[in-house]
């Protein structure tokens, strides 16, 4: 008999079916059991009836603990009052593996919960979450590879910081140190010379000492650099990649939005309408004037901040054109006001924070020089990479987007760690 998943059984409605997974629930009442069974499709209740089978079967079934690893043979049938409508009467069991005892019960803490992280993945909150993680990461490879973009790997393994030396985790490697990658985009501004349009989903690491639900040691970052591309279009593209992203989600996963309790209303709106836009300038004015929060100019929006701001609209917001100051030495001055660069950060609704941060490249290689030296790095190591503004230099642009926050925002879930199977935190590395 062929083995069906769990959704699959249930369509087909009535008849006999075979169905193999792990007990959910488990109650027994005089001369019946109830075993709610899943697979990654979803559960279903299964009931024994003693009278129905072996002995031998009887006395398994009722040793059988959480997740306990089962194959079942019934009929299927309609039962309305059921949460699946569906049930199954059991004419053959078969153990797999009986579990011991599972550690993970009812109301546990948060620390637990990522102590036991291998087991806790297989539950309803978290099979829903990394189900619509699957569905952002394909997402962003579909939207780019439709819009006929290459797909470019950069390494892991580098010599060059690029987001600042503070959060670099040095390797020794063979005795020589390197680091493990801030960002892909380095190597991006070399290769768009040869393929022009790229992209990458690739694991980022930094070493980050803050303990917020926002970042992560180990983070997953969609990138994307573009040759001959402005400011203008960078915006279209980020705002064209988060809407895809949204209703990729709203189209799939809505049985998982629903098991996370997440506002669903919220995320459609995101469709309907262009996404804020204000310069920091207007950002700093906004804040003022109806916030009551006064930013010096030249300082860096801090968490506050861009919380603040993200409660007055119910849409992601692009603030442009950050002071110089604060942003990475690669990026392009505004060459109508050289105390700003043109670049601008994406702040995610409902205090998710920035999910992208892009901009133009100062294609001179004097001034990446200038303010690499401003930066005590020795232009030295960034030779190879200065290379680029030295054979064909050309206006060039690119952004990267955290992929957990966005996992994070869409699910509606209060702590980046829940976007990830495995997070890795200053304080957290196992399991
Ligand atoms: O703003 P960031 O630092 O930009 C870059 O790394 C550029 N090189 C990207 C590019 O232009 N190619 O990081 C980009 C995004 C942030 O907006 C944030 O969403 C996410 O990466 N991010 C983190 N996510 C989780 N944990 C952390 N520690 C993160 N640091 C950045
Ligand atoms: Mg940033």
């Amino acid at each position: 008999m062929k083995f069906l998943s769990i959704q699959e059984a249930i369509n087909k409605k009535k008849g006999k079916v075979a169905i193999r997974g792990w007990i959910y629930r488990e109650r027994s009442s005089k001369d019946k059991r109830f075993l709610v069974v899943r697979d990654s499709t979803g559960d279903i209740q299964c009931i024994l009836k003693q009278e129905n089978i072996p002995e031998h079967m009887w006395e398994e079934a009722n040793k059988l603990l959480i997740e306990s690893s089962v194959i079942i043979k019934g009929e299927i049938y309609k039962e309305p009052r059921s949460h699946a409508g569906y049930e199954i009467n059991v004419k053959d069991l078969e153990v797999v593996h009986q579990a011991q005892k599972y550690p993970i019960t009812k109301d546990q803490s948060q620390e637990f919960l990522l102590d036991q992280r291998h087991l806790w993945i297989r539950s309803k909150r978290m099979t829903s979450i990394m189900k619509i993680r699957s569905t952002v990461f394909g997402a962003i490879h579909e939207y780019f590879r439709k819009k006929g973009y290459y797909e470019h790997q950069s390494p892991t393994l580098t010599p060059n910081a690029c987001e600042g030396g503070s959060t670099l985790f040095p390797v020794n490697y063979f005795n020589k140190e390197l680091f493990l990658t801030q960002t892909w985009q380095l190597y991006a501004e070399a290769m768009i010379f040869s393929l022009e349009k790229i992209y990458t989903v690739a694991p980022c690491f930094r070493a980050e000492k803050s303990k917020t639900s926002r970042h992560l040691t180990e983070f997953w970052m969609n990138e994307m650099e573009v040759a001959w591309m402005d400011l203008d279009g960078l915006l279209k593209e980020g705002e064209g990649l988060l809407k895809y992203i949204v209703k990729k989600v709203l189209d799939n996963n809505k049985p998982e939005l629903e098991i996370l309790e997440r506002d669903i209303l919220k995320l459609r709106n995101v469709l309907e309408k262009p996404f804020v836009r204000m310069t920091y300038d207007e950002a700093l004015d906004i804040l003022a004037k109806k916030c009551k929060m006064k930013v010096k100019w030249g300082k860096d929006l801090r968490t506050i901040e861009e919380d603040k701001l993200s409660q007055l609209y119910d849409a992601p917001i692009f603030i442009t054109r950050y002071p110089k100051e604060v942003k990475a030495f690669y990026m392009k001055e505004d060459p109508e006001n050289n105390n700003v660069v043109l670049c601008f950060d994406c702040i995610a609704p409902e205090g998710y924070g920035e999910i992208i941060g892009a901009s133009e490249r100062e294609p001179r290689v004097e001034e990446l020089i200038r303010k690499l030296k401003a930066e005590k790095e020795d232009p030295k190591n960034y030779d190879w990479y200065l290379d680029t503004r030295r054979f064909g230099s050309i206006p060039h642009s690119g952004f990267g987007m955290g992929v957990e926050r966005v996992v994070a925002w869409i699910t509606g879930i209060d702590n980046i760690k829940d976007s990830i199977a495995f997070p890795r935190t200053m304080l957290r590395y196992t399991p």
